[in-house]
This record gives C-alpha cells, structure tokens and sequence, in this order.
C-alpha cells in the first residue's frame, strides 16, 4: 500500500470526497471512481470529518474509515479533519488505516471565532501547529494544513515546512455542493510559490470540469471534488474526472 501524496504517480491527483456518495452504497460507489469499468480512475479518497463544533455539521468518523480499508487494501485514504481539537483524532484514524491526516490551522489562532468561516464554537484550547504535525507523523501518516476562506494567507506561510500537503479551502468548511469561492485562488498562487517540489497543494470545495482549470493554473496538484463527481451516475464519473484532470476539456 502506497501513499499517493506522498509518491505521486502523476500529477495533478484527483480526490474524490465521499461526503457526496451514498452512504448506503459507499463501497461501491468508491470502486466507480477508483477501479471504473472503463475511462479514468481517481487516485484516492477524500473524507471529511466534521465535530458539530468547529464546523456546524457531523459526518463520519474512524469506523467507516476501518471498513474502507478494510474494502479497498491498496487505496489512499486523505483524511480531513474540521474539527476542534485534530490531537484527538490522531490515534483513532491511525488505527482505521487512514494515510493522511490535514487538519485546520484556526483553531490553533488565538482570534479563530473570526476565521472560522462554518461558524466556530466556544475558543478551543488552541494547540501548537508544530506539535500536531509531528504527533500525525510519528503515528505513520503524511500530514496536511488547512486554511478556511476568511483567513488570511499570513496564518499558515510561516508553517509550511513540515507538511505533506497544504489544503485551501475553496468553500466555507461545513457542506458539500457549495459555489466555488473565486478569491481563494488568491492564496493558492501565493502558497505554491513558497512550497517544494515535494510538497502538495490541495483545493478543496466547488472544483468542477468548470472551475478545475482555475485551481490548476493557480498552482493546486491535488483536487478534491465531491458533487461534480458523485453528483453523477457511476458510468459519468471517469469522464468527469478526466475533465477535472485537465485531460478533456469541458464542453463550450
Ligand atoms: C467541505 C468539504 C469538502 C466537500 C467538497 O467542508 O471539506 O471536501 O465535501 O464537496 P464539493 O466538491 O461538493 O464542494
Ligand atoms: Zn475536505
């Protein structure tokens, strides 16, 4: 089994997010995107796990990331948490067999009410960016740092270095089919240029056949897509995901 992110076979990689499949039918909508019968295949999943507190909504947690891993052997699991606190979240995605964990950089802030874009809860604890990057990477996973839409690009530049991946939230962290927000491809341009070769940027929220080229231009190598991909029947998704790719091109 082999971490995508951190061994890319190509680039960009395109990440479905599961908060657009059918839960009751979520393996078989995973292998549609991952082992189509024919046309082209995703390179990972995306899973979102929201706390109802951090963001005003709750999704999934480790146990259907286990039964993942436990259907799909070989597949890369991006794990991302919108949560409060991610240091509770780090031991339990290990163990279901999750490869990567991003969490946020707000709750971190110590103004994060302001940057929290879903809502925010009461002031979390906080927490020490550094410190959580090494607690995800000494339990075995690639880690990533999120940023919501209302924060300002400052928040993270000075906390790139250790990270796998930097996620850029395209949307206000919460839901799945909202509209794109333009601006932020703002702060993807900004990120790329201080990344290394080695390092991935992710677009998260919104990115369709008619946004992706966008997020590709403005530097982004990884691009998550939930209704654009799982909005459609299984035999649609290789060619959506091609679109997003940038290998056909969306129709004028
Ligand atoms: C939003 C999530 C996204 C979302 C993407 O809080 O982090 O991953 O599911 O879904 P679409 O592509 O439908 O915007
Ligand atoms: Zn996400």
């Amino acid at each position: 089994m082999r971490n995508v992110l951190t061994h890319p076979p190509h680039l960009p990689l395109i990440a479905p997010s599961i908060l657009a499949a059918s839960f009751a039918r979520m393996a078989e909508d995973c292998v549609s995107v991952l082992a189509p019968e024919s046309g082209q295949a995703a390179d990972l999943l995306h899973l979102d796990v929201m706390d109802g507190h951090f963001v005003p909504n709750l999704t999934l947690g480790p146990d259907l990331c286990r039964w993942l891993r436990r259907e799909l052997p070989d597949a890369t699991l991006d794990v991302h948490v919108m949560v409060t606190d991610p240091t509770r979240y780090i031991a339990p995605f290990r163990d279901a067999g999750a490869d990567h964990l991003t969490f946020h950089i707000e709750p971190a802030l110590s103004d994060y009410r302001d940057h929290a874009g879903g809502g925010g809860g009461p002031l979390g604890e906080g927490y020490n960016v550094l410190e959580v990057a090494d607690q995800v990477h000494d339990a075995g996973m690639s880690a990533g740092l999120a940023i919501n839409p209302p924060t300002p690009v400052e928040a993270v530049l000075d906390h790139l270095d250790p990270f796998e991946m930097i996620l850029v939230m395209s949307v206000n962290p919460g839901f799945g089919g909202q509209k794109f927000i333009e601006p932020t491809l703002e702060k993807t341009r900004l990120i790329s240029k201080r990344l290394r070769p080695d390092q991935r940027l992710q677009m998260d929220g919104g990115v369709a056949p008619e946004t992706a080229q966008r997020t590709r231009d403005a530097g982004c190598d990884v691009l998550v897509a939930g209704s654009a991909i799982f909005g459609l029947e299984p035999p649609e998704r290789p060619g959506a995901i091609a679109l997003i790719r940038g290998e056909l091109q969306p129709a004028q």
